[in-house]
């Protein structure tokens, strides 16, 4: 059996939280370690500089921390292509053919890009690169004939627009070499964590995350402010579990489901006090994050070894995705010298 290829990838803008862990990074473990895929995991540098242009310091400190964020949550490049967008040039020269194959009022009409653009407050100075993002990571994707992407749902509109590229190109000129991609999601309900404030989004700007390298005290710090139900004010008084973000986070990091199932009822019911559920969300994650941290901080003491093996990995990219370009400029026709 051939295996499938997988392909994903974050933009190196700060270190990852377990937002990232829960949303993806989880998924592209167990996908790695069953076997049955060959998996890329591309750290998108280029991509974080459509919005960053002016600080590229912040993206050459964050590659590092991104790299080591993956080695530590079990990502292994033994198993996995571990490899950096800019150092692929064949991708920017996919993108090149790829921008003729879409619109400008596609990509303004993309919900993904839409909402970006609005977060990110540009009003009239969208970068052209970042309006079309979508069409470098159709190269991404391509380039790698990935059949599978873990990512958030939130990316969902993306790989729509990635699969709308390779129908037009395939069907432009007249073959089946691109491959169309299909998303891969987590469970329903355990692929997005809200943020301790309960914000829908756990994000680095809204200094509402948990990471993967905080160490103990932070954690617990972290966990005691956690939002819950602002009218659950005494212990005895019946609490909300809805939108009680402890509560959220019960359900998606406990393997004692049965446990989280009659706490809730208590904390309706009144008598449970929030310090009580902080403090076993608190143990849960401790016990889950500590080996990652130890993986982490294990790795970090020998940064050239992980600068390595962005190398290697990059490597291996090069001669994948030159091959998919090579392919590319035929079905064009743009080899004028081979014979
Ligand atoms: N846009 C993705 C994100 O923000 C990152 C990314 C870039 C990506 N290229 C990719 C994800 C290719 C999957 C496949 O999370």
């Amino acid at each position: 059996m051939t295996k499938k290829i997988v392909l994903t990838g974050d933009r190196p803008t700060g270190k990852l939280h377990i937002g990232h862990y829960i949303g993806s990074l989880k998924n592209r473990v167990k996908m790695q370690d069953s076997g049955d895929y060959e998996t890329f995991v591309m750290i998108a540098d280029t991509q974080a500089l459509t919005d960053n242009a002016r600080d590229p310091e912040k993206i050459r400190r964050s590659l590092i921390e991104v790299a080591l964020d993956y080695l530590a949550v079990g990502l292994d490049p033994k198993k996995s292509t571990i490899f950096v967008q800019s150092q692929i040039p064949a991708l920017f020269e996919l993108t090149s053919y790829y921008m003729d194959l879409v619109t400008v009022a596609r990509l303004e009409r993309n919900p993904t890009v839409k909402n970006e653009i609005r977060q990110k407050q540009f009003q009239d100075s969208v970068p052209a690169g970042f309006l079309a993002y979508p069409v470098s990571q159709a190269a991404d994707i391509t380039a790698f004939k990935a059949s599978v992407v873990p990512v958030g749902d939130d990316q969902e509109p993306v790989l729509e627009q990635t699969r709308e590229i390779v129908r037009t190109f395939n069907r432009l000129y007249h073959c089946d070499l691109l491959v169309e991609p299909e998303g891969y999601f987590p469970p329903k309900g355990q692929g997005r964590l809200p943020g301790l404030d309960g914000n829908e989004k756990m994000s680095k700007s809204l200094g509402n995350a948990i990471y993967l390298s905080d160490d103990t005290k932070t954690i617990e710090k972290k966990v005691m402010s956690m939002y819950t139900d602002p009218d659950h004010v005494h212990v005895q008084d019946p609490g909300k579990v809805e939108g009680n973000t402890v509560f959220t986070y019960l359900d998606i990091f406990s393997s004692d489901q049965a446990q989280v199932q009659e706490l809730k009822a208590q904390y309706q019911k009144g008598g449970l006090g929030d310090v009580k559920i902080k403090r076993l969300l608190n143990q849960i994650l401790q016990d889950e994050l500590a080996p990652i941290r130890e993986r982490r901080q294990a790795f970090a003491k020998h940064p050239d070894d992980v600068y390595e093996m962005l190398k290697e990995g990059s490597q291996k990219a090069n001669q994948v995705a030159n091959e998919t370009l090579k392919q590319v400029r035929d079905a064009i026709g743009f080899n004028y010298f081979d014979k």
